[in-house]
């Protein structure tokens, strides 16, 4: 009788298998209530008395075997399930998804390296400011709809504490730190209470610019800006000043420059004209110079600012403004060429 309990054994030993559902059957068919090894238990009170002990030691042994071999088969087949399969180790890994340079963050860094090829520097101011550095230190009367809570964010009222609503109150914080010559670019954030649509944001940046020397003249600025222009824009880029007002600038003007997607022949983004509006300037209005201290008989200066996202809009063809804000990897990641 026991020669069936060794082929059993040696079928026990033999058996190997990686599959949980092998093993499965396996362990059903040797070690389950009605499997081989309890049925052989159940034959053990007919064996020959003289049989018996030796049955019930090799019965003993099989089902030692049967259970020992389950457990083992099974602890493999699940940390092997948890090994990651290498299939070919000289494959490359996974690329890690590199980010990207934000445009808005492109385009600041084009036009400070554009100003300081011809000698401006850098400064910056807070972003939450009092009235004196955004408004009153700038010549803003009293009255001015800027000054207004449709515009601006105030933070406190009395004294009046606020979000900037332009770098230009860079120009006061430096005049106010420094004499002259004054030849520097404050790039920043600046805030105001506009609804958002596809032309205007709550949140947007802006460079400010600031010259202040001995004769500074109006051709002094036109030939800064036809430089600036030329370089972010092109070579054949044209540009055109129109007078405008800024209660800080005397004379101020408004800066276009050749459309460039219709190269000045005309199309529906420049709406026919040619020109694109960029930026506002003007020399700086001697009452400013004055309120910092700076003689204006002395001396004479200009001022400029422009919209960063407007001329990422003008060169990159951006036609919504809110693109620049909502970070979609699919808008950022076309600019990848252009880490500078
Ligand atoms: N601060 C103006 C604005 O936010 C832009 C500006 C216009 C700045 C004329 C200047 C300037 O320095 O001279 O709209």
């Amino acid at each position: 009788m026991t020669e069936n309990i060794d082929s059993y054994i040696e079928e026990v030993e033999s058996f190997n298998s990686g599959n949980q559902d092998e093993i499965e059957q396996f362990r059903i068919k040797f070690l389950s209530k009605k499997g081989i090894i309890s049925t052989l238990f159940t034959q053990l009170k007919d064996v020959p008395a003289d049989q018996k002990k030796e049955f019930g030691q090799r019965l003993n042994l099989l089902k030692n075997k049967a259970t020992d071999k389950v457990k083992i088969l099974k602890e493999q087949s699940v940390s092997s399930a948890q090994e990651p399969v290498v299939d070919d180790l000289t494959s490359p890994p996974e690329p890690l998804p590199l980010g990207t340079r934000h445009p808005v963050s492109i385009v600041r860094n084009e036009i400070i390296d554009i100003f300081s090829k011809i000698g401006f520097t850098i400064s910056e101011g807070p972003e939450i400011e009092d009235d004196w550095h955004v408004f009153s230190g700038l010549n803003f009367p009293d009255e001015h709809p800027a000054r207004d809570m449709q515009d601006t964010f105030f933070i406190e009222k009395n004294p009046d504490i606020l979000l900037r609503t332009h770098t230009s109150s860079v120009q006061i914080r430096v005049m106010e730190n420094e004499k002259p010559p004054i030849r520097k670019i404050f790039p920043g954030r600046v805030f105001r209470n506009e609804v958002i649509s596809a032309r205007a944001h709550c949140i947007f940046h802006q460079v400010e610019g600031l010259y202040i020397d001995k004769n500074v003249s109006f051709a002094d600025l036109k030939q800064t800006l036809l430089f600036f222009a030329k370089e972010m824009f092109g070579e054949n880029t044209q540009i055109r000043l129109r007078p405008a007002f800024f209660p800080f600038t005397e004379p101020s003007a408004e800066m276009d420059v050749s459309c460039t997607i219709c190269k000045g022949k005309g199309c529906n983004v420049c709406k026919y004209t040619g020109f694109l509006e960029i930026l506002g300037c003007g020399m700086v209005d001697p009452n400013v110079l004055e309120s910092s201290d700076i003689s204006s008989v002395e001396y004479t200066g200009f001022a400029f600012g422009m919209g960063i996202e407007r001329v990422a809009m003008l060169k990159y063809h951006i036609n919504d403004l809110r693109l620049f804000f909502e970070n979609d990897t699919r808008f950022l990641n076309q600019f990848k060429g252009d880490i500078t």
